[in-house]
C-alpha cells in the first residue's frame, strides 16, 4: 500500500488530496493519513496543503515494501560486513530462490580473487540467492547472464551505453562500473543455491581497483535511483532465470563483449595465458588462439586487455 501512496505522489503533478488516495485505493481516510505518517517517519518528506499530500523529496533507501510482489524477499541493511555472508546465512537456513540482501555500505566488501570491494553510501550492493535446478557447471553462464542484464538495466534506466568483459565485469569506455562475485554450494551433480553479489557503482565515487572506476552519477551527472535501478535488474534477472537458455545468454553477452577480438592476458592461479579472445565456448568459457595458432579455453581467471 506505501508504495502505491509513493507512486500516486510521484507521478501527481501537483498535491493529491486524502480522498482520493482513499478511492482509488479502496481504504479508509484513516488508513491514508496512517501510510502518511509512517512514510514520514521512514524519511519522506509530504507537505499537507489543503489541496492534499505533496510529495517534497524520498531518501535513497531501499525499503523492502518498495519491491512490489518480492517485499517478503527482501532483507535490507544500512551496513553490514558483505551481503555474501548473509546471504549464505539465509540460503543455509532454506531461503526460498530470488532472496535478496542489500545493503547501502559494506565493511567488508569483497571481490573476486582475494580483492577488497569499497563499499561507499550511493552504490548498490547486493547478493541474490539462486536455486536452480542445473548442473554445477552452469554457474559461470549465469554470471554471464548477471552481466547482461546489468548493461540491459544500465541503457534503459540510467542511459548508460556499457560492455561485458570476461568473466564478469560491466564497464564503460574501459572502465568498470560493476562487478559480480559468485558463490555455490554443490553435492556431485546438484546445485544447492548459488549466491549473486553485485556491486554497481551509482552515486558513490569509486576507487579504482584492478582497472580504473567509474560510477552512473559520475557519467550522467544526475542521481540514480537505486530502487528502480535495483527492481528493473531483479524483474530482468529472474524472468531470464527463469526461462534459462544458455544459448541466449552466449549469444547476448557476445553481442555485448569488449573482450572479444582482442590481445588479452588470463590468469589463473596456475599459470599465465596469452592469446587473441577469438570466441566464447557453449558453457562461457574464453576461447583464445595462442600465438603458435593453438586454442586454449579458460574458464575462470583475471582478464587483462591488450590492444
Ligand atoms: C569483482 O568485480 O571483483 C566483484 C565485486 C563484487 C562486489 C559485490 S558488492 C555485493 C556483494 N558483497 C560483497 O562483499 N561482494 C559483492
Amino acid at each position: 500500500m506505501r508504495n502505491k501512496i509513493v507512486g500516486m505522489l510521484k507521478d501527481s503533478s501537483g498535491p493529491v488530496s486524502g480522498e482520493q488516495m482513499s478511492r482509488l485505493l479502496n481504504i479508509s481516510r484513516v488508513a491514508v493519513w496512517k501510510h502518511i505518517n509512517h512514510l514520514k517517519k521512514s524519511g519522506f518528506e509530504i507537505e499537507s496543503t489543503p489541496k492534499g499530500y505533496r510529495l517534497v523529496s524520498a531518501p535513497d533507501i531501499p525499503f523492502p515494501w518498495m519491491f512490489a510482489g518480492r517485499s517478503a524477499k527482501i532483507h535490507y541493511f544500512p551496513e553490514v560486513d558483505s551481503t555474501m555472508d548473509q546471504a549464505m546465512v539465509l540460503a543455509r537456513a532454506g531461503c526460498p530462490p530470488f532472496t535478496v540482501v542489500i545493503a547501502d555500505r559494506q565493511i567488508k566488501g569483497r571481490g573476486r580473487l582475494q580483492r577488497k570491494w569499497q563499499s561507499q553510501a550511493g552504490g548498490l550492493y547486493f547478493t541474490i540467492v539462486l536455486r536452480p535446478a542445473l548442473i554445477p557447471t552452469v554457474c559461470p553462464v549465469i554470471n554471464l547472464a548477471a552481466a547482461l542484464d546489468l548493461v540491459e538495466t544500465l541503457a534503459q534506466c540510467c542511459q548508460v551505453r556499457a560492455q561485458v568483459k570476461w568473466p564478469n565485469d560491466v564497464l564503460v569506455d574501459g572502465r568498470k562500473i560493476a562487478g559480480i562475485l559468485s558463490q555455490m554450494e554443490a553435492e556431485s551433480d546438484h546445485v544447492a543455491f548459488i549466491n549473486i553479489g553485485i556491486g554497481l557503482n551509482l552515486n558513490n565515487q569509486p576507487n579504482d581497483t584492478d582497472i580504473p572506476a567509474v560510477s552512473v552519477a559520475q557519467l550522467t551527472g544526475g542521481h540514480a535511483d537505486r530502487v528502480r535501478i535495483l527492481n528493473n535488474f531483479l524483474d530482468r534477472f529472474e524472468n531470464r532465470m527463469n526461462a534459462f537458455s544458455q544459448p541466449d545468454i552466449i549469444e547476448g553477452w557476445k553481442q555485448r563483449s569488449v573482450t572479444l577480438g582482442r590481445r588479452v592476458r588470463v590468469v589463473t592461479i596456475r599459470e599465465s595465458l596469452e592469446g587473441l579472445a577469438i570466441d566464447l565456448d557453449e558453457d562461457g568459457g574464453l576461447i583464445l588462439e595462442q600465438a603458435d595458432g593453438s586454442r586454449r579455453t579458460v574458464f575462470y581467471g583475471d582478464c587483462f586487455h591488450g590492444n
